[in-house]
């Protein structure tokens, strides 16, 4: 481990967080699921500010996921609220933070006013120079990889791809991310130890941090942690050198 000031120049570029355990923070206070997710709409807030704050160029939250369609109708409509009065009230806050806002997955299954205000959010912060905030939203990894695959396939058959040319850079480019580089830490919280069916292919070289805390209790404290902790990691790539030196 080095010292702080070689602490700070290792923040990683892109953090991806699964953010878990709303509805049990919810109940070990003997509350209703849906407060576990209005309390983690606070715990966004302070992560984008301290990612922020620390230099992170890009931040991506695991927000609703297509398989949370299949949650009970009455927490899919409040999750549905709450992301719209999330993007109501934030705009002041995120360009505050000089936050550019962005968002992947499925965004058509979402409700049209949403979609209409997450469309206004993208164009009102779209010249901010900070982080680049992405919310992973109707999101599934498989799904995205299928969407990929179709996307290639069909500039096969037209002719603009020769099937033989499909390379790594080619499906990177035709994932949701295509504009965004890989994730440098997978941070989890709750414990537990899955990647459900999250950036799958982009993780591939991430480091993977898991806190044990509950969503809504993940503090700055616990965020600049896990930063640390990817600080003192050796990053190999597969290779055998250190790839810092490379
Ligand atoms: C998982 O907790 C949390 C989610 C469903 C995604 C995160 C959602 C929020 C933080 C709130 C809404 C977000 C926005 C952007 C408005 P869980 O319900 O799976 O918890 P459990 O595993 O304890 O049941």
């Amino acid at each position: 481990m080095g010292n702080d000031r070689e602490i700070l120049n290792e923040i990683p570029k892109h953090v991806a967080i699964i953010m878990d355990g709303n509805g049990r923070w919810a109940k070990q206070r003997g509350m209703p699921r849906i407060m576990g997710h209005q309390k983690g709409v606070d715990t966004i807030r302070e992560i984008v500010r301290t990612a922020s704050d620390q230099g992170v160029r890009y931040l991506t939250l695991y927000a609703f996921s297509k398989e949370n369609w299949n949650r009970p109708k009455d927490e899919v409509g409040f999750l549905m609220n709450l992301l719209s009065q999330y993007l109501d009230l934030e705009i002041k806050e995120l360009r505050k933070n000089r936050v550019r806002f962005n968002v992947i997955g499925r965004i058509e299954d979402l409700p049209g006013q949403i979609q209409e205000k997450i469309r206004k959010t993208v164009e009102d912060t779209k010249n901010e120079p900070g982080l680049l905030l992405t919310l992973a939203l109707s999101y599934s990894s498989r799904v995205e990889m299928i969407d990929a695959i179709k996307k290639l396939c069909e500039k096969v058959v037209r002719n603009e791809l020769n099937y033989s040319e499909i390379n790594e850079d080619c499906v990177s480019r035709a994932l949701y991310t295509a504009n965004l580089p890989d994730p440098d830490l997978l941070i989890r919280t709750s414990g537990e130890m899955r990647v459900s069916n999250f950036l799958l292919w982009q993780i591939s070289y991430a480091e993977i941090y898991v806190s044990p805390k509950f969503w809504p209790d993940f503090t700055k404290e616990d965020f600049l942690e896990a930063l640390k902790d990817y600080q003192r990691r050796e990053r190999r790539f597969g290779r055998t050198e250190r790839c810092k030196s490379v």
